[in-house]
């Protein structure tokens, strides 16, 4: 197993609900550590940058619409296996799917609001990292 990082953004849905905390303590247990953090809002022009791979779905307006409606709270994580096993503590991308035990099961409202965004792969986790924070 090999020490990764990847990007962790706490959307804006779970972030007015108040949830930021209880979301980071299951990062925590988890076994990652949270190397950087800051809060912000994002513009329409990053929300759609950022989300470019999905320029052709049907819900990218919408989904850039919700990004740019509130603070998020962007993080750096780091540990053994840290893609996946964000991944695994996030849950399903709709809530419906998601495990027992996971933030998006407990937080998430629908496939859309859904709490959390974690990096899919170590290629993306470079460039997400680095549209927020500078790693090399
Ligand atoms: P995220 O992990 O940030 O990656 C892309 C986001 O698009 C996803 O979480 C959801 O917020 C959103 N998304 C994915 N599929 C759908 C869908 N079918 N309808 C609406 N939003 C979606």
């Amino acid at each position: 197993m090999s020490v990764q990082k990847t990007l962790s953004i706490i959307k804006p849905d779970a972030v007015k609900a108040g949830h930021a905390d209880a979301i980071n303590s299951m990062i925590e247990s988890s076994g990652l550590k949270i190397l950087e953090k800051k809060e912000l809002t994002l513009t329409k022009e990053q929300a759609q940058e950022f989300y470019s791979v999905h320029s052709d779905k049907p819900f990218y307006n919408e989904l850039c619409e919700f990004m740019t409606s509130g603070s998020i709270i962007v993080q750096m994580l780091e540990g053994d296996n840290a893609i996946e096993r964000y991944r695994e503590v996030m849950g399903a991308t709709n809530p419906d799917d998601a495990n027992e035990n996971t933030i998006r099961k407990k937080f998430a409202s629908s496939i859309q609001e859904n709490a959390v965004h974690g990096s899919d792969s170590e290629e993306n986790a470079i460039k997400e990292l680095n549209f927020f924070f500078s790693i090399n």
